[in-house]
């Protein structure tokens, strides 16, 4: 495949940035589009020009640092990390437009990484259950619902992305949240700090800058894990709970 990329490139955070156009020829389909993107380094180098930042760690759908908006969708058109998007995806001679996430929130620190440390300082306010546990008890001597155990079990895979923020035109990380909150909300080690963890985590999430949820849906459309919007409602009930209980 040969393909025209249009790329944002920016040089550090205090820098104004632009759009730039690249060739790259000879792309193959099984490639994922972050093998894609270090074919382009490649030649940048070869070239003596200034390879294209952008992020990630696993490559393998796990660590949610290959944060990038394509074609205006997070992620890219199939519902997937980036690092896990194949260019089979794509056609022979297309364009590709390639932007860094959009949000407050997210500011850009070079080309397409942008800075998500507001989600770990979302965490550091109280996505943690701080009894000590001492080592791993046997798993049956904390019972809990075959139900709640998966519904915890399935929002847990949130990879802390970002996608439903860049996803969200309100730039809301609510998906995110509600899935943290749920997740320590559904089992039994979550519940003596249940309360004070949501009036802790949404007043940082409101800190931080992020918007408020419409329920416009654009978030669990772009999720790569697939969280469902009804962690919203989750989260909208525990903080109201929260609040009539003084915190
Ligand atoms: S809810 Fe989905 S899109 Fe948002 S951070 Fe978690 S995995 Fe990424
Ligand atoms: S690089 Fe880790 S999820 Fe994509």
């Amino acid at each position: 495949m040969n393909l025209t990329l249009k790329i944002w490139r920016q040089k550090d955070a205090q820098s104004a940035g632009a759009m730039q156009s690249y060739s790259v020829a000879d792309i193959s389909e099984d490639m994922s589009f972050l093998e894609m993107l270090d074919t382009l380094n490649e030649q940048l180098n070869e070239q003596g020009e200034e390879p294209i930042a952008f992020d990630h760690d696993c490559r393998e759908g796990i660590c949610g640092s290959c944060d990038l908006m394509i074609d205006g969708q997070a992620h890219g058109p199939e519902v997937t990390t980036t690092c896990q998007l194949h260019m089979r995806s794509f056609e022979d001679g297309q364009t590709i437009t390639i932007e860094p996430w959009r949000a407050n929130a997210f500011p850009v620190v070079k080309d397409l990484i942008v800075d998500r440390s507001a989600f770990d300082r979302i965490i550091q306010a109280g996505g943690y259950v701080s009894v000590n546990t001492g080592s791993a008890p046997e798993a049956n001597s904390v019972p809990a619902p075959r139900d709640k155990a998966m519904r915890a079990f399935n929002v847990a895979t949130c990879i802390g992305c970002g996608a439903c923020v860049a996803a969200c035109p309100n730039g809301s990380a609510s998906l995110f949240l509600g899935a943290k909150i749920t997740h320590l909300g559904e089992l039994p080690q979550g519940q003596p700090e249940r309360m004070g963890r949501v009036a802790s985590m949404v007043a940082q999430h409101d800190h931080e800058g992020f918007g408020g949820c419409t329920n416009i849906g654009e978030c669990t459309g772009a999720c790569p894990k697939e969280i469902p919007l009804d962690v919203i409602s989750q989260l909208n009930k525990d903080l109201r709970d929260s609040l009539r209980a003084g915190f």
